[in-house]
């Protein structure tokens, strides 16, 4: 049997991980099997570019960050556009599986390149996936493998600013990525003791977090943390239609991230000096957590078993604590957001954390 593999978009920790698991439950399931690992993603399934993965290169694997193949982003909405070279993308990568006679195409991928996926299945190549993302924000699955090693990081981003901030009368605001999603500032924030969490979900209002931080003063505490989403959102933007936005922003300053923007406002509005912490790129590198490795192998082995009974057009996904299946069709270009009336927003807000809309 012959089989394609890719690793595709953003990075994470256990994408090697996962690929191991995939690997070993490969070569154990069938006597006779070669996997063709695609270089940077779609990338290398257009253009060619590949190697072979012998049964050792899934050895050593676990704890190795980033991705041994490489990734690239390929977006979903340029995929019909021709290359710089004119030539279809969509019929390269169809050329490709088909010259090299694959049986199937593995792809490890987050919410655009399952799209692309769905898009291949559609088009007839037998495709599975495994739920890749930091963000946490794939459809159909409760968990993504990377979230957890990510956020250890974003939670340990925050208990370094905790220990300074106790000895400064400052506002500390630290910016966690999750793109259009809030889990993992959520997730961190909780975990990090966060005083404040602005995530995209919940659009906040300046005068409401500027509440929260007096409150936090009066009750003798004179620093505050906010832990705030690379999305979060003001209710006044959130209430604007996009060519409204489009003309705000142009007349509005420009800040490098909206953490230096809230931090503005709340430096306006109350003259306190505010820190800004971007951890950026760091959540998605170094080693996996153990957790993390341990979904990385499950999903692993599933993304295998879906291969071996040929299950194609699904990705392994966590339900309720199982391992199950989900068909690409059903998650393609949806986005698993955080529920503002969930239980993990009202226990947090049953502590006395602040979403900043009082
Ligand atoms: O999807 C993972 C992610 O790290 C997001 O959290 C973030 O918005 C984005 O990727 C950053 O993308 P890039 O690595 O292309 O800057």
């Amino acid at each position: 049997m012959r089989f394609g593999m890719l690793t595709s978009g953003g990075d994470c920790q256990s994408l090697n991980a996962t690929m191991r698991g995939i690997g070993k439950a490969l070569y154990r399931m069938y006597d006779d099997v070669q996997i063709y690992g695609f270089n940077e993603g779609y990338r290398g399934l257009m253009y060619e570019d590949y190697r072979i993965m012998e049964q050792e290169d899934f050895s050593g694997l676990l704890v190795r960050g980033g991705t041994i193949l490489g990734t690239s982003r390929t977006p979903f909405k340029l995929i019909n556009e021709p290359d710089a070279y004119g030539n279809d993308k969509v019929e390269m990568m169809k050329q490709t599986y088909r010259k090299l006679r694959l049986d199937g195409l593995i792809v490890l991928g987050g919410n655009g390149s399952l799209k692309t996926a769905n898009l291949l299945s559609q088009q007839g190549l037998k495709v599975v996936a495994a739920p890749k993302t930091i963000d946490n924000d794939l459809w159909g699955t409760d968990t993504t493998f990377g979230f957890q090693s990510a956020l250890s990081i974003a939670t340990n981003a925050i208990d370094c600013i905790h220990t300074t901030a106790a000895s400064h009368r400052r506002v500390f605001i630290v910016e966690i990525m999750g793109h259009k999603v809030g889990w993992l500032t959520l997730y961190a924030g909780i975990a990090g003791g966060a005083d404040i969490i602005l995530l995209p979900e919940i659009p906040y209002d300046i005068d409401c977090i500027v509440k929260a931080i007096q409150a936090r003063t009066k009750s003798g505490q004179h620093f505050a943390i906010l832990a705030v989403a690379e999305g979060a959102i003001s209710k006044e933007k959130a209430a604007m239609t996009k060519k409204e936005l489009k003309e705000f922003t142009k007349k509005a300053p420009a800040y490098p991230s909206v953490a230096y923007e809230v931090g503005a406002a709340i430096a306006e509005k109350t003259g306190q000096e505010i820190r800004v912490t971007v951890p950026g790129h760091m959540q998605r590198g170094g080693i996996p957590t153990a957790y993390d490795r341990l979904i990385a192998t499950r999903l692993g082995a599933e993304t295998a078993k879906l291969v071996r009974d040929n299950n194609f057009g699904y990705m392994a996904a966590f339900r309720n604590g199982k391992i199950t299946k989900v068909s690409l069709e059903e998650i393609a270009g949806k986005l698993k957001t955080v529920d503002p009336d969930s239980q993990e927003i009202r226990e947090a807000r049953a502590v006395g954390i602040s979403f900043g809309d009082c």
